[in-house]
């Protein structure tokens, strides 16, 4: 490709990750979110999904546990995005169930769906900020769209979230994404996700792309939300380290199935081929 149609094709590529995200933010409406049931968080029950001729998802099962942080690995196009995208329902599976505070998402009315979603933040693989706007403006996105907070709430809430990020809120309100360092923007993004305060954290691959130090701040920071706002977390993520860190159980999803689920000490001993493989 020249650098012409790169340039191009990654302008569509981002107009259309800004399009989920925006889809994703905003179908939240507005009524509050609902009180926190009993069992799993989420249940994945036996999840079929092809694309075309391509079978992505051969019968994934997984429940997360409240409170727990679990991270799904895998390789590029293994579908771990994709199972972020089923749990928001941005995507229906073929077969197979996605329950959410112990509810099927396709059974359900859509009022109720869209409380279920008020409690899910998504942090988004490639931070995926609105590059026109402000930090204060991405950041307070959700309260905007969805709520008549009167704007001194909203910035309390956007600066409190910003605090949450460790970033230093009269420093970073008024820029622009292009502006900030990568690891800036995968902290506005997690502040974007948590202003109304989610008890379901989704995490699209957090720390790609940064260097070791920042990856290293990112894990801390998701480790830190995760005792002090109380949430349940998906982390989807390549990088093995990072999940080892900051996680309580570990999937590998390999060839559309789950190759490996338990703790990050269970993985290490596992004698599946696969599983060692992807270690090495
Ligand atoms: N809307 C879609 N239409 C067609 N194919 C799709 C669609 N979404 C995902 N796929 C395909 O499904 C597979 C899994 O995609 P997914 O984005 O979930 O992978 P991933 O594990 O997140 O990869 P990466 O690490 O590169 O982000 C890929 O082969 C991808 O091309
Ligand atoms: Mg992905």
């Amino acid at each position: 490709m020249t650098h012409d149609s790169l340039d191009l094709w990654d302008s569509q590529m981002r107009k259309e990750i800004r399009e989920e995200v925006r889809k994703a933010l905003g179908d939240l409406g507005e009524e509050s979110s609902l009180p926190a049931g009993e069992g799993p968080v989420v249940e994945l029950k036996d999840l079929y999904l092809s694309f075309g001729d391509h079978t992505v998802l051969k019968g994934v099962s997984l429940e997360l546990d409240r409170g727990e942080t679990l991270s799904v690995l895998g390789g590029s196009g293994a579908g771990k995005s994709t199972i972020l995208r089923l749990i928001l329902g941005l995507t229906l599976p073929d077969s197979g169930q996605v329950r959410l505070e112990g509810q099927d998402i396709a059974n359900v009315p859509l009022r109720q769906v869209l409380a279920l979603r008020r409690n899910m933040g998504m942090v988004f693989q490639e931070a995926a900020l609105f590059d026109s706007l402000t930090v204060y403006d991405n950041v307070a996105f959700y309260l905007h769209e969805h709520t008549q907070l009167p704007e001194s709430e909203i910035r309390r809430r956007v600066v409190e979230s910003l605090d949450l990020v460790d970033l230093e809120p009269d420093q970073v309100l008024d820029l622009l994404p292009a502006e900030l360092s990568g690891g800036m923007k995968k902290r506005v993004g997690i502040a974007r996700a948590v202003v109304h305060r989610p008890r379901l954290l989704l995490y699209d691959e957090p720390t790609s792309g940064l260097d070791p130090i920042t990856t290293r701040t990112i894990n801390d920071l998701i480790m830190k939300l995760q005792a002090e706002l109380d949430v349940s977390s998906i982390v989807v993520t390549h990088d093995i380290r990072s999940a080892f860190r900051i996680s309580n159980r570990v999937a590998l999803l390999f060839e559309g199935l789950l190759a490996f689920m338990g703790g990050p000490e269970d993985m290490v001993a596992s004698e599946d081929a696969y599983v060692r493989e992807f270690l090495r």
